[in-house]
């Protein structure tokens, strides 16, 4: 069941995404019915890092469900100046009906949640990225009829999108397989988490330094950029490291002949994915960005509509 928050894909159940998933089918098949759903609701949206996809998602997903977004950048708050965030969630609880936060370290958004008295959903920290996971298995749901069974590889920076799809996948029963160099893994508790999840929905989570063996048999390959939000003096050592884990024609190759590839956004063209693949009929990746619409607004639904 959910609680008052969307925090991480662990902390749901398979129901919970199953719901989560039928609502956003209903909303996109009908957003008419949903106009005043959450009319008069004011989405607090703090952003301590940049954004296209989740910040125009979540604001033109409030204003389409009868809300306003309000956009609150890195410099646009007090938190620069020392205010805590316990206080900051206090007092944005007076004000908003919920909150949306894109931060650096998790904890800040686990403080915003422990202090706020409204919905507090994580746009993205360090760690995790869940409404992207939630977005992406509700994609291959649309393109493939169902996930049971499915297995999705993933290969390249074990960050926070790959630690939200490795929670995501066991959810929504599918296998999930992860390359990444020995230095850049996910991190071990989340990797620990989600397998003991694997084997209550019995479902496989492995972790390889070998890309074509990750790719084998899998029905999504999935790749992120090599270096997140906050990484960015690492680049140019990491773009060395990686190179042998883009997503090339020839490492598509290795996976079913009916593989989609899906990057969750932005990509870097001819970094961890070649152009011509980000650009083939393979590739889903803006029918992903139209889903982080959709699937959140049945988050906030979900959240706000209380
Ligand atoms: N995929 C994603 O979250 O994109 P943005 O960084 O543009 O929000
Ligand atoms: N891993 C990337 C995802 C961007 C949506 C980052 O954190 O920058």
């Amino acid at each position: 069941m959910f609680g008052k928050d969307f925090i991480s894909i662990h902390d749901f159940t398979p129901d919970d995404v199953e719901a989560i998933f039928e609502l956003a089918k209903t909303m996109k098949a009908n957003p008419a019915n949903y106009r005043t759903s959450l009319s008069g609701q004011v989405l607090a949206m703090i952003f301590q890092k940049p954004s296209t996809r989740t910040r125009v998602s979540f604001e033109v997903g409030i204003y389409q469900l009868g809300g306003t977004g309000l956009y609150l950048g890195a410099n646009d708050l007090q938190l620069g100046r020392g205010e805590t965030i316990a206080d900051t969630a206090r007092v944005l609880s007076r004000y908003a009906n919920g909150i949306m936060a894109r931060t650096f370290g998790h904890d800040v958004v686990m403080d915003l949640a422990q202090f706020a008295t409204v919905p507090v959903i994580n746009g993205l920290t360090d760690l995790l990225h869940p409404c992207q996971a939630v977005a992406d298995y509700f994609t291959i749901r649309e393109k493939k009829g169902n996930l049971r069974g499915l297995k999705l590889a993933y290969v390249g920076d074990g960050n926070n999108v790959a630690h939200s799809l490795m929670f995501g996948a066991t959810k929504v029963g599918m296998h999930i397989a992860v390359a990444t160099p020995k230095s850049y893994t996910p991190d071990p508790n989340i990797m620990k988490l989600a397998k003991a999840d694997a084997k209550i929905f019995n479902v496989k989570v492995e972790w390889t330094t070998d890309a074509e063996q990750a790719v084998r048999d899998a029905d999504v390959v999935y790749t992120d950029v090599w270096a997140s939000m906050g990484q960015e003096k690492e680049r140019a050592r990491r773009v060395k490291i990686f190179k042998k884990y883009q997503v090339s024609q020839r490492l598509m190759s290795k996976a079913r002949p009916d593989a989609l590839f899906m990057h969750c956004l932005p990509a870097h063209r001819d970094e961890e994915v070649a152009a011509e693949v980000m650009d083939s009929p393979q590739s889903i990746v803006f029918d992903e960005a139209e889903n982080r619409l959709h699937t959140q607004k049945a988050i906030m639904y979900t959240l706000m509509r209380r």
